[in-house]
């Protein structure tokens, strides 16, 4: 299976260039399976006010930006993941699809916003799902979910193989250094596909990467510029689970010891 993130700047609240730009990039991924993009990619993220926020945002059932992607699945017979700005009804939701050739798959919405983020979107309200797409199972984060160890413990229990994080990281080698931890306490793949370029006072940090599951980087993007990577995986190297011949990642927990996981904070 070879799969990919790219990493590139979508433009603010303009769809048309936005595809403009991502079209080469996903040419030059044709041979990939699984394609990674970055957090909002439809509208782009520093909005001036929420109204420029929803103006820019689609529906899930009726996106020119997903019929695009459905387009390029179906021509490589291939997966995209993608940051997405998704409106229902009123409400804005800071998304990410999974997309195949016959349509959408499914979606995740963010659970952890990030700071002015609180204004404009509502926290996601569909959990964390893991979706399988027959060479592998896929769950999806968006940017700083990154920084809650559960998300990622959570899809690992349900079965992900590959977390396919899209990302509008601000924070400089902060998520870089944590994924390849993360990927290897749960033995699983990563690909964390961030945008660069800037936005009002907002420097995106680029360094998009792809993790194995003992945490090894098998590709990493510079901090600026776009840029894309494919990379040849199997992923049925992120179901063996023993970290030594008598430990088993998930069997070993203790779980009646962490009760205080799932505590709602005073
Ligand atoms: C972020 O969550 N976009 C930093």
């Amino acid at each position: 299976m070879h799969i990919a993130y790219i990493q590139f700047a979508p433009a603010l609240a303009d769809l048309e260039a936005t595809l403009e730009r991502l079209r080469p990039f996903l040419e030059k991924c044709a041979n990939a399976d699984l394609i990674v993009l970055p957090e909002l990619c439809n509208s782009g993220y520093n909005f001036s006010s929420r109204k420029q926020a929803a103006a820019a945002a689609e529906p899930y059932r009726r996106s020119r930006f997903i019929d695009v992607l459905v387009e390029h699945c179906r021509q490589r017979d291939c997966r995209v993941v993608s940051g997405f700005n998704e409106r229902d009804g009123d409400t804005l939701f800071n998304a990410a699809v999974l997309i195949g050739p016959d349509g959408p798959l499914g979606r995740y919405r963010k659970l952890h916003l990030f700071k002015d983020e609180k204004d404009i979107f509502a926290p996601g309200d569909l959990g964390l799902p893991v979706f399988d797409v027959g060479m592998a199972k896929i769950g999806m984060l968006v940017c700083f979910d990154w920084i809650f160890p559960e998300t990622w413990r959570v899809l690992t229990l349900r079965g992900a193989e590959i977390i396919c994080h899209a990302a509008n990281l601000v924070l400089p080698g902060m998520a870089q250094r944590a994924v390849p931890v993360q990927a290897m306490m749960n033995r699983v793949f990563v690909v964390t596909a961030n945008r660069v370029g800037a936005e009002g006072r907002l420097t995106f940090t680029g360094a998009s990467l792809i993790v194995d599951p003992l945490g090894e980087v098998l590709a990493a993007a510079p901090q600026e510029g776009p840029h894309a990577a494919v990379v040849e995986i199997n992923p049925l190297r992120a179901r063996d689970k023993m970290v030594t011949p008598r430990n088993h990642l998930i069997s070993d927990r203790r779980p009646a010891e962490y009760a205080a996981l799932v505590k709602s904070p005073e």
